[in-house]
């Protein structure tokens, strides 16, 4: 599987005020999205384009269009946080919905939402989730994205740890990992550490 770090001191900027405790909701809400600016800038380096032919007010011209926007698929409730800047960078992308809670006793994934294409053949997919804990939430979202027979998918991450890149490793299935940092390890309760708490409750306050 491919894991591309986005390593820049405007990603590490913002990622240590999404780090920092004394962060209040408004400006982690402002840090999340300008980073999801530099991963999905990233996540698109190699995207095929095709050719438009324009007129410039001199000229003609053959300029560039992305060939495939990709469908971005935010997984509720923390990837909602990355949608609208996802959305402004790829504004011809069609958006999809996973929703999946997290239960706070076993830490397994618990669905409740999934708003999706029917057929994904052909489509590269973004799955958006700042973070890849045990991997669970975003290995059930991949489960239902191959299940529509897509073969081009893309963890847009803000921090991994390294248990959730094992487990997107050994499903096999095709997915690439971008993402801001691969952190040391979860703890007892699958928080990720050193990690910046609980995405959700960062963005929107607590349950
Ligand atoms: N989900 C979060 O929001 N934070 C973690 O550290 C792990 C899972």
């Amino acid at each position: 599987m491919q894991v591309q770090i986005v390593d820049h001191p405007l990603a590490a900027a913002r990622l240590t005020t999404m780090r920092d405790k004394t962060t209040d909701n408004a400006a982690f809400r402002a840090a999340l999205s300008d980073l999801t600016q530099m991963l999905v800038y990233e996540a698109l380096a190699d995207a095929p384009t095709a050719t438009v032919s324009i007129e410039t007010p001199l000229t003609a011209f053959d300029g560039a269009r992305l060939a495939t926007p990709p469908l971005l698929v935010p997984v509720l409730r923390a990837g909602l946080g990355m949608v609208e800047q996802a959305h402004a960078m790829v504004p011809e992308a069609h958006v999809g919905f996973v929703g999946v809670a997290r239960d706070e006793t076993t830490a397994e994934p618990v669905p409740y939402l999934e708003s999706l294409p029917d057929d994904l053949a052909s489509l590269p997919v973004f799955v958006l989730d700042p973070m890849l804990a045990t991997g669970g939430s975003m290995l059930h979202t991949i489960e239902l994205l191959v299940a529509r027979n897509a073969t081009d998918i893309t963890a847009v991450c803000v921090v991994a740890a390294p248990e959730g890149v094992a487990a997107l490793e050994r499903s096999g299935h095709p997915v690439r990992l971008v993402v801001a940092a691969v952190d040391e390890r979860l703890d007892e309760t699958a928080y990720i550490v050193p990690g910046l708490g609980d995405a959700g409750d960062r963005q929107f306050g607590p349950r």
